[in-house]
């Protein structure tokens, strides 16, 4: 079976169970992008465009991350695309410790298809899990984005090793012209780890 149809099966099983979020949402927010990519982007919820459309970044911040992704010479088909939570949190709230607990095992089930050679989280909510190790109760305690831009963490959730490099949420950096220049950097450094080279 191919990444492509594993994905479909686990959305199909995703969709056909009772998650938190789910009574108020107008879709399932699942991902896109290739199922065969060596990068995947994880960012944190679905927002008003993402619940209508059933798509995640393709709002505001989505349009953000498609013009950061071409600066660096990547687009949609060299990677995927996920969330943490996978239906909109009414206005767009802050996600409850009981939503990401919910929500995540499906996010790992589409990392385990995946198997990305690197998965980037893009902003606090994404790289605290991760550095967490998939414990929500441990994400508190975690150092925030600031200060973990762009270095490669090896994170084990249930077992499986995974190569982590966080990076700026691209709806907080868009009129940062230094924080873009950041970003750009640390893609230098996930494709060089997605080569396997090291920079230095
Ligand atoms: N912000 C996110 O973190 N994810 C989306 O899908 C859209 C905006």
């Amino acid at each position: 079976m191919g990444n492509e149809e594993g994905l479909r099966i686990v959305e199909r099983e995703m969709l056909a169970v009772e998650l938190p979020l789910k009574e108020g949402a107008k879709n399932l927010v699942f991902g896109k992008g290739s199922a065969d990519a060596e990068i995947m982007f994880v960012g944190e919820a679905p927002g008003r465009n993402e619940d209508e459309q059933g798509m995640p970044f393709v709002g505001v911040a989505g349009k953000n991350l498609d013009m950061l992704l071409k600066k660096v010479g990547l687009d949609i088909g060299d990677v995927y695309i996920g969330n943490i939570l996978k239906y909109r949190p009414p206005e767009n709230r802050n996600p409850t410790d009981e939503e990401i607990k919910a929500h995540t095992p499906w996010l790992l089930k589409q990392i385990e298809v995946i198997k990305p050679k690197v998965v980037c989280s893009l902003g606090n909510y994404a790289t605290k899990f991760f550095l967490a190790g998939g414990n929500v109760e441990n994400m508190k305690e975690q150092e925030g984005i600031t200060k973990l831009h762009g270095k490669t963490r090896n994170v084990n959730i249930n077992g499986r090793e995974i190569k982590l490099i966080p990076l700026f949420h691209p709806a907080a950096i868009i009129y940062n012209r230094k924080l873009i220049d950041e970003w750009e950097k640390d893609m230098e450094i996930v494709k060089a780890e997605v080569e396997q080279k090291t920079l230095f």
